[in-house]
């Protein structure tokens, strides 16, 4: 794999992992707070990261060894609607500027596996910024987030409230394999 390709890739895993591990942190917050649908709406787009760092690392199986990695990562442990306002920006950050420019470099170098791997991580993480507005958007009126199903796509992170979609819109793969949380 071209070497900076490489090293975007390991910086979004860094991201993506990171993140996973953020919406957890975030989600026993939310919890406590008693936002108990919003808690588990952090859950599962914490799933839906952990799938995005496991397709970046699967794309770079190649490229065995040790690497110092950096990402831009959000930190912080606020009140709960901060914490939505810090998702949802985070989201926004890998949506309009990390991802667009890693995927240019990818298709510069014609690097497959890269593009693609980025390509489901970038239209899931639209799913996740949506659901993070209207979740901070009910705990800024003082409710709980409505929603009390969140379904993940387990290939490509695709991210939905209610039901499960016939097949994911982004990767095509069907209802039954969708992680639900509840
Ligand atoms: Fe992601
Ligand atoms: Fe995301
Ligand atoms: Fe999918």
């Amino acid at each position: 794999m071209n070497a900076m390709t490489a090293e975007n890739l390991r910086s979004a895993f860094g991201g993506e992992s990171q993140a996973h591990m953020r919406y957890r942190i975030w989600a026993d917050k939310a919890e406590k707070d008693g936002f108990k649908n919003v808690a588990n709406l952090f859950r599962a787009v914490s799933y839906a990261e952990e799938v995005h760092a496991t397709n970046h690392f699967r794309a770079l199986k190649d490229e065995a060894g040790d690497f110092s990695v950096t990402s831009g990562a959000g930190f912080g442990l606020s009140t709960t609607s901060e914490n939505l306002e810090a998702a949802r920006n985070g989201e926004l950050h890998e949506i309009e500027q990390m991802y667009p420019a890693f995927m240019a470099v990818a298709e510069k170098q014609e690097e497959k596996a890269a593009i693609n791997s980025m390509k489901f991580a970038i239209e899931a993480e639209k799913t996740h910024a949506e659901l993070y507005k209207k979740a901070k958007e009910a705990v800024d009126a003082d409710k709980d987030y409505e929603t009390e199903k969140i379904y993940v796509c387990p290939v490509c992170g695709y991210t939905v409230e209610g039901e499960a979609p016939d097949k994911c819109p982004i990767c095509l793969v069907k209802a039954e394999r969708f992680v639900e949380f509840k």
